[in-house]
């Protein structure tokens, strides 16, 4: 209802809609109206009433309200079924006691705010109100379960291109970390629950620093973090920004469906910021040095050392200034 009503005050840009023509056209009551009208001030719409005029909406709040989202969705079944939060402990937290409940595939969570938001290797994610995305996405593929790691890459891709649509220049660090200039502006936390053979579920969760201002980042992630803001000097939309993330998330996990994931590993490659270059490699069982090749087709990194090659199946993984010899 409070959309259809929104629906109708956006119709008439900058105008009053009156009362009755709402009752009339909805078909409630004038005082359900009203009371629709209390609750979406409440949400943070600017609405102004005149008693023989009606109504005018006169400003949209900067929060990612379902209501300013669904009507711009251009997918099929991402984003259908969204769970909204102020605030939230972690909207991965969410998004797999939500699985776990059997919600449909494409449910989506987001908040404005994280309280404990989780980053990969047991990290934390710094989380701040309305300053980013902080979404987490349900998904159950068919493929099987060791086949989970390239929906961390599918996620990726989607990503960069979503924010290379921004005008940011972005590249990918793997296996999913979005860079710019060597700074994070995006990380994504892939979890699964699945039995031997089949994948129960996948929640992919992503966090990205849209108007995160520098100064406000903690002092320990302003040299390794940034925000999309900050590299355009201008404020970015992040309702435009999700609406074109699910989009393109949609896309690539139908193709991958449809064709496999040759494509979008193609695509990795393209955009890969770690290829090719000089890294420090964070095992999981130890640690070593080489020149980043390639990924093979489950998405692990291929990594030449002196010893010969080696295959990075998780860890972590830093880009290294090239020494004089490897210049
Ligand atoms: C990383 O780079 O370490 C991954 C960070 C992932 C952060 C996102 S924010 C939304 C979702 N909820 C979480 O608690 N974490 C992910």
């Amino acid at each position: 209802m409070r959309a259809e009503i929104l629906r109708l005050l956006r119709q008439n840009a900058g105008g009053y809609v009156s009362g009755e023509d709402i009752s009339k056209v909805l078909n409630v009551s004038r005082t359900a109206i009203w009371k629709h009208m209390q609750a979406l001030k409440d949400e943070g719409y600017e609405i102004s009433s005149h008693p023989r005029l009606g109504y005018c909406l006169q400003t949209v709040p900067d929060l990612l309200l379902p209501n300013e989202i669904c009507p711009r969705l251009t997918t099929d079944f991402i984003g259908h079924s969204i769970h909204y939060y102020t605030t939230v402990s972690s909207t991965n937290n969410e998004a797999k006691r939500l699985a776990n409940e059997g919600c449909p595939e494409g449910t989506i969570v987001l908040a404005e705010e994280q309280k404990v938001g989780r980053g990969r290797l047991a990290r934390g994610w710094f989380s701040p109100f309305a300053k980013g995305i902080w979404l987490s996405v349900v998904l159950r593929p068919k493929f099987p379960p060791q086949e989970a790691p390239k929906c961390t890459l599918l996620a990726a891709v989607a990503m960069a291109r979503a924010v290379r649509a921004t005008g940011v220049n972005c590249g990918i660090k793997w296996p999913n970390d979005i860079l710019y200039n060597g700074k994070k502006l995006v990380g994504i936390l892939t979890e699964m629950n699945a039995e031997m053979d089949a994948i129960n579920y996948v929640v992919i969760g992503m966090g990205i620093n849209v108007n995160t201002d520098a100064s406000e980042f903690p002092e320990e992630l302003r040299d390794i973090a940034t925000s999309l803001s900050s590299v355009l000097g201008r404020t970015v939309s992040r309702t435009d920004l999700l609406i074109a993330l699910l989009h393109e998330l949609e896309l690539l996990y139908t193709q991958a469906g449809e064709e496999g994931f040759s494509p979008i590993l193609a695509e990795w490659r393209k955009l890969s910021a770690t290829l090719g270059q000089p890294v420090d490699v964070f095992g999981i069982t130890r640690c070593f040095s080489g020149i980043a090749l390639d990924i093979d087709e489950d998405g692990a990194l291929i990594v030449q050392t002196e010893a010969g090659l080696e295959k990075v199946i998780a860890g972590d993984v830093s880009v290294r200034a090239k020494s004089q010899e490897e210049k």
